[in-house]
This record gives C-alpha cells, sequence and structure tokens, in this order.
C-alpha cells in the first residue's frame, strides 16, 4: 500500500519524506489556502516535486471544460511526477479522457459513489479518490463504498488505482489495507497516530528500567 501526504505544508512533507514513508503528496485547493499559496501554486508544486520521487496531484480551480485542460497542460508541465486532479463533474471526465489520451495522469477527486468511480475508471483516470471522511460525516460509509469499489474494479480489471481520501483515523487506513486499496493519501497527524501503541511505551520504559537497574 502507497502512502501519500495530503498536504502541502513542505515542512510536513520533509519530515514523512525524511521517514521513508512518502510515495506521493495530495493538495487541494483548501490544502494550498491553509498555506496561503495560492499565489504560489506552481513554485509550491514545483518544490513538493522536488521533495517527493513520486506522483504529486495539483488540482485544476476552473469548472468549466477549457479551463480545465488549460490549468492542466501549464500544471503538468512543471514536473513528470505531477498528476491532474479533477473534479467528478462531466467537464471533469471530458477533461480527464483527453488528457488520457495525451499521457497525462489524472487523479479523479471527490468521488463518493460506485457508479462515479466507474465512470472516472472508464474515462482513464489513473487514480479515483473516495472521499471515506466526508461520507462517515453524513452517516454514510465511507468504508463502504471502498469495499464496494475494490470489488468492482478486480471485477473488470481496471487499471485505476484507489486512493482513499479524506482519511480521518487510523481505522480508515487499516480497513483500507484489508480491503486492498492501492494508496492511502493522509493527513500528518493521522501517519504520526500511526507510530502509537501504549505497549509499544511502556515496552521501551520497561526495557530501560531494566538495562539499569544495579
Ligand atoms: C484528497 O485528495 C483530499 O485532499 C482530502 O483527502 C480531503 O480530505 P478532507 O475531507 O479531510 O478535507
Amino acid at each position: 500500500m502507497k502512502f501519500f501526504l495530503d498536504s502541502a505544508n513542505i515542512d510536513e512533507i520533509k519530515e514523512i519524506a525524511d521517514l521513508g514513508l512518502l510515495d506521493g503528496v495530495t493538495t487541494n485547493p483548501s490544502l494550498i489556502a491553509k498555506e496561503k499559496a495560492q499565489k504560489n501554486f506552481e513554485k509550491t508544486i514545483k518544490e513538493i516535486c522536488k521533495i517527493v520521487k513520486g506522483p504529486v496531484s495539483a488540482e485544476v480551480i476552473s469548472t468549466d471544460y477549457d479551463g480545465m485542460i488549460k490549468e492542466a497542460l501549464k500544471l503538468s508541465k512543471i514536473d513528470k511526477n505531477v498528476v491532474i486532479k479533477l473534479p467528478m463533474t462531466p467537464n471533469g471526465i471530458k477533461a480527464t479522457n483527453y488528457l488520457y489520451k495525451k499521457k497525462i495522469k489524472v487523479n479523479v477527486t471527490l468521488i463518493f459513489s460506485v457508479s462515479q468511480a466507474i465512470i472516472a475508471a472508464k474515462a482513464g483516470a489513473a487514480y479515483v479518490s473516495p472521499f471515506v471522511g466526508r461520507l462517515d460525516d453524513i452517516s454514510s460509509s465511507g468504508l463502504d463504498l471502498i469495499s464496494d469499489l475494490s470489488e468492482v474494479f478486480m471485477n473488470y480489471g481496471f487499471h485505476t488505482e484507489i486512493l482513499v481520501a479524506s482519511i480521518r483515523n487510523p481505522i480508515h487506513l487499516t480497513e483500507s489495507a484489508k480491503l486492498g486499496a492501492d494508496v492511502a493519501t493522509l493527513p500528518y497527524s493521522v501517519i504520526m497516530q500511526l507510530f502509537n501503541h501504549p505497549l509499544t511505551d511502556s515496552g521501551i520504559t520497561k526495557f530501560l528500567n531494566d538495562w539499569n537497574k544495579k
């Protein structure tokens, strides 16, 4: 399972890269705005691409087809690892298909149903991003969607990777792994939570106490 960091914060990206855990990065307009990097969007993506030697998702903000393509072609020139993130709309799907034919990778974002994921896969998306946390927020099961997607993608041998997004806790990650999801994009805080276990902490304390006994 690949780990992407869901962040546009350079310090966080460097820290997770230093741990050797970083396979890629996903950003979105909200994450870029959190870093106040809207005006330096392309520069920020370039900087991220220097740190991570894997896919870096950069999302367009246009909602019309021509605007999406214009932004996508510009972003794709930043680095060979840039993946264009497009929203799950008819224009987003039309643009996905165009970019697929140009051999530019697309991550179709804001996926909330199996039917949306099938459409994105048929259009040639390299990744689909189902948002588990936001589904849980409206009392629908995000993990049920991952289970259904794993089954459907397996049935048809789609090459599109399931990139689990909107992960809020370690259970989202471990259950997605059990279901065979290809990628998890995790906020920094959830990656750090993955390390924790009280028995690890008490075990270290006991080992050190025993070592220091006279
Ligand atoms: C995915 O690529 C999105 O950036 C992200 O996972 C959304 O997460 P949120 O629902 O916590 O905003």
